[in-house]
């Protein structure tokens, strides 16, 4: 027999953000295991009929069923709300699942929006379109001018929404000047973090009530899981996003909770080292002859690149977008098309935060299926290309998109 491990020591406290990504809710281990356990379970077994009843009433804590809340998701919840600085975490099955317990925790018919234009393509459809039909009024707004989001307020406006950088176009907000006009509205200001992670910009502390991620991206960081995750306070989550859960049912698996868990060991040193790697490509891109704009937080010829650099720990980043030159649009998507194609190491995917770099044409797939309006008031080219860089050598990468562009009819 073995012995039977005494409790986890507590941890410190003011640890630094890469030593929380680590240590951070690991107290829950039985067996001495240094590895988070993963609670494969749909159920947990009650000591009695009594405790079930008080447990299913909300009057003791317990676990009763893995819709609602599991070890293995708490443990993934507690290591994401530290990183983000905020009180509480909830756990969802996907970035979009994120959005959907936001928006059916908070809105309801009559209530109002303020959103981003540039924001991911889905989470536009999600707003205007879905809870358009339940009777929500959208107003989408530029991204990076704030006297427009003050200009849309309304008296029954209840959410203000925005994601930055933006995706593609890696368009920047001032998340503190957001967070003010939302507050003197009497609103809530949500922020999409999925493309900075809290290893570069904490929403919280510059105002920001309400976190989104999809876990999916950075959180994992090797394209392996879809996850995603609300962070807020723990009285959001107790009054108006539980009972969402309970019910809805978007609920994040064991499985894939424990992925994004291991995934967060490393974050900080992925975002640091993909971010580097970034901005060394998007100076060469900018460099090109066959490239017309570069669009990335990270180099001063970006219109908020001051403002990145002071919201985002001084990086731009992982994200590296372009515009090939062409004649027209019809061009424009056979050039973007051709440098995809003529691509060896990179994997031909809308997915983004890997440590295998990604490339996409954002107009075709992630954006493909918003009208060309939409499309186009989110400055959305046929000719634009969208680059997740990894972990790959810089130079492999280079030679990569050096191979399509280089053979280019501009
Ligand atoms: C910025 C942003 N938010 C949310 C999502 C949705 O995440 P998921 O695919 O995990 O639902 C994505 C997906 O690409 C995204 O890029």
């Amino acid at each position: 027999m073995t012995e039977k491990p005494k409790p986890a020591k507590p941890l410190p406290d003011h640890l630094h953000l890469d030593t929380l990504a680590v240590r951070a809710a690991v107290d829950k281990s039985q067996y001495g295991e240094n590895s988070e356990a993963l609670y494969l379970t749909s159920s947990f077994v009650q000591p009695d009929a009594e405790t079930a009843a008080r447990r299913f009433a909300g009057e003791e804590e317990g676990y009763i069923y893995s819709r609602f809340t599991n070890p293995t998701v708490t443990s993934m919840e507690q290591r994401l709300a530290q990183l983000e600085g905020t009180e509480a975490c909830m756990g969802t099955s996907s970035g979009m699942s994120a959005i959907l317990l936001l928006c059916m925790g908070l809105l309801k018919a009559g209530d109002h929006v303020i959103c981003s234009q540039s924001v991911f393509g889905s989470t536009i459809r999600l707003i205007a379109g879905e809870f358009g039909k339940f009777g929500v009024q959208s107003t989408f707004v530029s991204q990076t001018d704030v006297a427009h989001w003050r200009a849309a307020v309304q008296p029954n406006t209840r959410l203000l929404f925005a994601e930055t950088p933006t995706n593609p176009l890696t368009d920047v907000c001032d998340i503190e000047a957001l967070s003010k006009v939302a507050h003197a509205a009497g609103a809530l200001l949500a922020v999409d973090n999925c493309f900075c992670t809290p290893a570069l910009q904490q929403p919280a502390k510059l105002g920001a009530d309400l976190i989104i991620h999809s876990g999916t991206k950075y959180l994992d960081g090797q394209g392996r899981v879809i996850a995603g995750a609300l962070c807020t306070t723990q009285k959001m989550i107790d009054e108006k996003f539980m009972p969402v859960m309970r019910s809805a049912g978007m609920t994040l698996s064991a499985f894939n909770a424990w992925v994004v868990l291991k995934g967060m060991e490393t974050l900080s040193i992925r975002m640091k080292a993909q971010s580097e790697s970034a901005l060394a490509l998007a100076t060469w891109l900018q460099a090109q002859p066959q490239v017309a704009r570069v669009y990335y937080p990270g180099l001063e010829s970006h219109p908020q690149h001051a403002l990145a650099m002071r919201q985002q720990s001084g990086l731009g980043g992982a994200v590296v977008s372009f515009d090939v030159k062409a004649a027209d649009p019809v061009q424009a998507h056979k050039n973007a098309f051709h440098v995809i194609d003529c691509t060896q190491v990179c994997s031909i995917t809308a997915n983004l935060g890997d440590t295998k770099t990604t490339i996409t044409h954002p107009a075709s797939t992630s954006h493909g299926r918003i009208s060309e309006a939409q499309r186009q008031a989110a400055g959305i080219g046929q000719g634009l290309v969208r680059v997740a860089v990894g972990l790959e050598n810089i130079e492999d990468l280079k030679a990569d998109l050096d191979r399509g562009l280089c053979g280019l009819d501009t």
